[in-house]
């Protein structure tokens, strides 16, 4: 299972030891969930507005794209906007920022995706199975392939009244794929162009995209998995900020309002030890290259 590692930081541009480093990128690409628990961004008072999930729309977050500055997701009139838009981007500086100083290995490769806020509790949330992420599973969306890149999430809990992010985390990625690949049969013939070509997909979704979504859904549709495998309940402090590939670690957010998360995207081939992505591993347990 996941361990916790608990890196005793308190400043988003802090330098660290190489050695630390080092101990940090094996812990990580293990597979291990990077906590900072006195990490925290400060929201100014006219940024407390945001505390609150009047702010959004119809979607279930705000996200920002700090490569257009594009906002999306919200329903805060046009001044507010441009303070959301300052927070979102002052986020997706900070958070690039530890990662160049922990991973400077990774600094030349990684890729900065989206930003997202999310003001709402997760406890109690209706959404389709598929969608519910109270139950177990690795990160893969269908309109989304990621091809040869790994999904490294930051993720901060700034709660106001000192509540929680209650995740549970599950098996190691070898035992989830050992219990679900066998009943998982690959791609069909000319289905990735089809995708793309229709739209459904925003890029060709990988044979490897392939066994991750259905991973991840065939997870979530096991009722009896989510309710008897073994797993470690862990409560992120409010103040407190983690790191974890998403699409290694077996996760479910059970309950907690309010947490900003960055997406970074990374090659594979980036990786200090790319044996150790899911891509490798599950290549490995089919003995085919999963491109
Ligand atoms: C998830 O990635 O499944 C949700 C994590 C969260 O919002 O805490
Ligand atoms: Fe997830």
């Amino acid at each position: 299972m996941s361990a916790i590692v608990n890196l005793p930081i308190t400043d988003w541009q802090q330098p660290f030891s190489a050695e630390l480093q080092d101990q940090a990128i094996r812990a990580l690409e293990h597979g291990d969930v990077l906590v900072f628990p006195n990490l925290s961004f400060a929201m100014s008072e006219s940024e407390s507005q945001f505390l609150s999930p009047s702010i959004i729309g119809k979607s279930k977050n705000v996200s920002f794209d700090i490569n257009n500055g594009k906002l999306q997701g919200s329903s805060v009139d046009e001044n507010a906007t441009v303070l959301l838009q300052q927070m979102m981007h002052r986020y997706a500086v900070f958070s690039k920022g530890l990662m160049d100083h922990l991973f400077p290995q990774y600094q030349q490769d990684l890729i900065q995706s989206r930003t997202s806020y999310r003001p709402l509790e997760i406890a109690g949330r209706t959404t389709s199975w598929r969608k519910d992420d109270t139950r177990l599973h690795v990160d893969s969306f269908p309109a989304t392939p990621v091809q040869d890149k790994r999904i490294l999430r930051v993720f901060t809990n700034v709660n106001p009244t000192g509540k929680p992010r209650s995740w549970r985390l599950g098996e190691p990625f070898e035992k989830v794929a050992q219990r679900f690949l066998p009943n998982i049969s690959g791609p069909a013939w000319g289905a990735r162009g089809f995708l793309n070509a229709v739209g459904l997909t925003k890029s060709l979704r990988s044979a490897y995209d392939h066994y991750m979504l259905r991973m991840h859904d065939s997870m979530k549709a096991d009722l009896e998995y989510q309710a008897t495998v073994d797993h470690l309940a862990y409560e992120f402090p409010a103040g407190s900020t983690w790191i974890v590939y998403t699409d290694h670690v077996s996760h479910a957010a059970m309950a907690g309002q309010y947490v900003f998360e960055q997406t970074f995207y990374l090659p594979v081939a980036a990786m200090h030890d790319e044996q150790q992505a899911p891509q490798r591993i599950l290549e490995r347990m089919t003995q085919k290259a999963l491109l």
